[in-house]
């Protein structure tokens, strides 16, 4: 059995933070997404990885993931030139996958548990494809699928507007050959991409076999700030363990499960987790709330922060209270001296500020 992970797309949603730094290796709990995809599919015994990557941000993806040995797998890069639908990214990949049966990961998706048992099931019982779901809010964000009263699939639409059921396509399927051939049946979407969910529909009409699962655990799907922020709270809430590597000073007081990478200092300051600080941070005379994550290098000071991710190399300084935040890499937040109230602002394109 193979796999490959969709890291290529633009990333359109979380700009400006994605102009720098693909969005598949935004961190979650300061480790990228992707490395937690790459954990879950090395648990799987695959060893075969295809990556999927685009002219914009391939380079990046290849620097961050290598050749996968750090995972003990074999990564083969492919390139997508464009943006063209999941589907479309299938067949990019099709001289590496040859006829073989095949694990598909979008590389900004992760769900509770990891892959293992759908993988081991999907080799027991072999049907023609295996596709996961879980019930959603906003249905109209996905891929949407219809069963029957046995749970059977009947039908799958991508995004619809009026959906029929709240269980969306996570990103996670399981597929034979036959899924190529199906592609091959398929036409661009209203979106203009070639879609994954109408390929299954068309193993569907061609009266395969398509086997669903209901997920009950956590999906997190990255693709905008508050889903990054979930996804980062999830991650420290179920993942966290305490680990204290860098210096807390004797004025300092650090509350349950908080991870504190080597050469980070902490200094007049109360850290409340689950917080994640990585490495080389200076934390002095600041509170760090719950669900926050500070990128390596980062400075605090004379500030309090809670649920937001800072990436690394930023500087914060005098903010009485930022909350619900993404802070991009190397990003300086000041209190002006000022007896007004000024705004003064050096903000890039695309940037969203709360004031
Ligand atoms: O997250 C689950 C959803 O993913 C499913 O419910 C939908 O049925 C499925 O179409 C997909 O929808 P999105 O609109 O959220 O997909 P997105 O464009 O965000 O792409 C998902 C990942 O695949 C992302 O890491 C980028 C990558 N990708 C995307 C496209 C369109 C590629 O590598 N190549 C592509 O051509």
């Amino acid at each position: 059995m193979k796999a490959i992970v969709l890291a290529g797309g633009k990333g359109t949603r979380l700009r400006p933070i994605t102009n720098t730094i693909a969005k598949q290796l935004l961190p979650v709990a300061n480790k990228p997404i992707l490395f937690y995809v790459l954990d879950q599919i090395r648990e799987t015994g695959i060893s075969e990885i295809c990556m999927i990557i685009s002219p914009e941000t391939g380079a990046n993806i290849k620097e961050s993931v290598g050749d996968g040995s750090r995972w003990g797998v074999q990564i083969t890069y492919v390139l997508q030139p464009e943006p063209l639908g999941l589907a479309h990214a299938v067949s990019t990949a099709r001289e590496f996958l040859a006829d073989s049966p095949f694990l598909m990961f979008l590389g900004d998706n992760l769900i509770q548990g990891g892959v293992r048992d759908f993988v081991r099931e999907f080799n027991a019982n072999r049907p023609d494809a295996l596709i996961l779901l879980k019930e959603v809010p906003d249905p109209r964000l996905f891929g949407v699928a219809e069963l029957n009263d046995r749970g059977e699939v009947l039908h799958l639409v991508e995004k619809p507007q009026e959906p029929k059921t709240n269980l969306a396509l996570v990103g996670i399927y399981l597929f034979t050959p036959d899924i190529h051939r199906a592609i091959a049946q398929i036409k661009p979407s209203k979106r203009g991409e070639l879609e994954i969910t109408d390929a299954i529909q068309k193993l569907l009409d061609a009266g395969k076999r398509v086997r669903s699962h209901i997920l009950g655990g956590w999906w997190l799907d990255t693709g905008k700030k508050d889903d990054m922020l979930e996804a980062n709270r999830v991650v420290l809430d179920t993942m966290l363990r305490r680990d204290i590597q860098g210096r807390v000073d004797s004025r300092s007081q650090v509350v349950g499960r908080v991870h504190i990478g080597e050469g980070s200092r902490v200094e007049g300051s109360t850290i409340r987790g689950p917080v994640s600080i990585a490495e080389g941070c200076e934390i002095r005379n600041s509170h760090i709330g719950p669900f926050t994550s500070v990128g390596a290098g980062t400075v605090i000071e004379d500030s309090s922060v809670e649920h937001s991710v800072i990436l690394e190399q930023g500087r914060i300084q005098g903010i009485e209270r930022l909350e619900d935040s993404l802070i991009g890499k190397g990003v300086e937040l000041r209190k002006a001296d000022s007896r007004f109230k000024t705004v003064k602002l050096f903000v890039g394109c695309d940037s969203r500020l709360e004031l």
